[in-house]
């Protein structure tokens, strides 16, 4: 009655067990979503600890809503929203929260919601709690949406909120910008899940909206995240006035949770003046870095993401099991976070350039 044995087994068995490691520090980092290599830098480290110094009070003790706003997330909102030209912004607690709060908040009873078949599991999670409609369409598939879009009778619709991912998380694909004119012309609310793309693609290294040069507007939403390009932990959202006051009215997990940490958004804010000021080498490099993966492997990327397909999930435990012992690590993703198994091999900045090469080398057979 209170075992969970026989689930156990059928994920053992499946060779889909997943469980918490702590891996050698030494090893040459290509697993993580540490893109721009800054959660080793100890300059912005010791920024943020000094910055947060500064306060009496060094945690947030309480709801953003209740006494938990502080200076430090008030000065960061600010600059997001200068820097990406969006009127309106808030930090929450953490990606998954801050998707799970704008779904979770936004789709009403007389509202659709078409959403990528491959949106972030925190979304699709949000999507079991809304009342109003939800449809999923295919992967990074504008025309699908569109003939889905048609379908509906929006006349009788209150809202429309697609959503869709800047870079996807597992293929490193970048949405295309088709999905900005659809919402446009069916004059729906957008949202984009830059959880891999802000710090990794534009010309600003901004994400999204700055990759295909769109002026953020008053549909439009953007969500960043900290734990990743940024070197920290968190996120944050964009929107306009509206849609900022409306959330701290209804979202749940931005009420009712303790508001971000002071030093994770100290740090996240020391990244964002780190990228803006080093973003002219930054982009050098990440095209360095693609045109050795593309040089040696044939594969071409859109971001830092390479996902080899190996369609076996022994053999990619197998395959990352062998680079361990060589002195890399990279993912060894299965069911049910993607649809057959890959080698998710992350192309870090701060990984050199002879340690890239080899191990593209290994790959190749
Ligand atoms: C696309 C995407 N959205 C949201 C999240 C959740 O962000 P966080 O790790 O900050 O909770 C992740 C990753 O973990 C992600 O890959």
């Amino acid at each position: 009655m209170i075992s969970y044995e026989k689930e156990l087994n059928i994920i053992k068995r499946a060779n889909r067990l997943r469980s918490r490691k702590i891996y050698d520090d030494k090893l040459i980092d290509l697993a993580s979503n540490d893109y721009l290599g800054l959660a080793s830098n100890k300059e912005i480290f010791k920024k943020a600890y000094k910055r947060v110094l500064k306060e009496n009070s060094t945690s947030p003790k309480a709801s953003i809503l209740v006494n938990g706003y502080t200076t430090i997330h008030k000065k960061f909102e600010e600059k997001l929203c200068k820097v990406n030209k969006f009127k309106s912004g808030m930090v929450v607690g953490s990606g998954f929260l801050a998707n799970i709060s704008l779904i979770e908040s936004m789709v009403r009873s007389k509202d659709i919601l078409f959403i990528d078949e491959q949106y972030h599991a925190s979304g699709m999670l949000a999507t079991k709690l809304v009342q109003g409609k939800v449809i999923i369409f295919k992967h990074n598939d504008f025309n699908d949406l569109e003939e889905k879009l048609k379908k509906e009778d929006l006349s009788r619709t209150s809202r429309v909120i697609i959503a869709i991912e800047g870079v996807y998380s597992m293929g490193g694909d970048i949405a295309p910008k088709e999905f900005n004119n659809i919402a446009l012309k069916y004059n729906t609310i957008l949202l984009v899940d830059e959880a891999h793309s802000s710090g990794v693609i534009g010309r600003n290294l901004l994400g999204w909206f700055d990759y295909w040069d769109i002026t953020p507007k008053k549909n439009h939403i953007k969500m960043g995240t900290l734990g990743k390009a940024y070197g920290s932990y968190g996120a944050y959202i964009l929107a306009s006035k509206e849609i900022i006051t409306f959330l701290e009215n209804r979202a749940k997990p931005i009420i009712y949770s303790t508001a971000p940490s002071l030093f994770d958004i100290a740090l996240g804010y020391e990244s964002l003046k780190y990228i803006l000021k080093n973003k002219k080498v930054l982009v050098k490099k990440i095209k360095k870095n693609k045109k050795i993966v593309k040089d040696i492997l044939d594969i071409s990327s859109d971001s830092l993401i390479v996902p080899i397909v190996i369609n076996d999930n022994k053999k990619v435990l197998s395959i990352q099991k062998e680079l361990i012992n060589k002195g890399y690590i990279v993912g060894a993703i299965r069911q049910p976070t993607v649809s057959s198994a890959i080698i998710r091999m992350i192309i870090k900045l701060d990984i050199k350039n002879k340690d890239l090469k080899k191990i593209c080398e290994l790959l190749k057979y």
